[in-house]
């Protein structure tokens, strides 16, 4: 068998525990996994990538076989320039089918020799989303059990000053 080298693409604006959940999961079926953080112009994150990458690095060194990089450009030339061989994405719940479907094959038809596997991230993870983390947090909520400590607590550093609460 091969040794089977996997990327897991993705914003991670902030981290969540339902991504780290894909992680450990990936780290148990890929000999090596790339956490692939892309580098997007035209968003407007609200952590840079710089810190994403240190949150990302603290959170994944229980897994000795995960590293974090960082991409820009398309998906597929990344992947090839590290000689991976699957892209691995998450499906919470049905509503993410179509976009991953479409992204899938689009990625198929560009580089056909790379392979998309979706995982399940464990079911409390389903309707957990770093778009809702941040709203959440920015409106005074909880996201306790959602996020890392540690992002959590870089949540409350970045908002730090800021009126949370209406
Ligand atoms: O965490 P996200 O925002 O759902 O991740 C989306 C990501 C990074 C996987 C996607 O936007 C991507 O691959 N962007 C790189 C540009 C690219 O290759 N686009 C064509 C996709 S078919």
């Amino acid at each position: 068998m091969n040794l089977v080298r996997a990327i897991y693409p993705g914003s991670f604006d902030p981290l969540t525990n339902g991504h780290l959940d894909l992680i450990e999961r990936g780290s148990k079926i890929f000999e090596e996994l790339i956490v692939a953080i892309l580098r997007n112009a035209e968003k407007d994150p609200l952590f840079t990538v710089s810190e994403r990458r240190e949150m990302l690095e603290k959170m994944v060194k229980p897994f000795p076989n995960v590293r974090i990089e960082v991409f820009e450009g398309l998906l597929v030339e990344f992947a090839m320039q590290k000689k991976a061989t699957v892209l691995l994405r998450g499906i919470r719940a049905i509503s993410d089918y179509e976009y991953e479907l479409q992204m899938a094959l689009m990625n198929r038809k560009l580089q056909p020799e790379l392979e998309t596997v979706f995982m399940m991230p464990a079911e409390a993870y389903s309707y957990l989303s770093s778009r809702l983390v941040k709203e959440i947090f920015r409106l005074g909520g909880s996201v306790r059990g959602l996020v890392p400590e540690l992002v959590e607590q870089k949540l409350r550093e970045k908002f730090a000053g800021e009126v949370r609460t209406f």
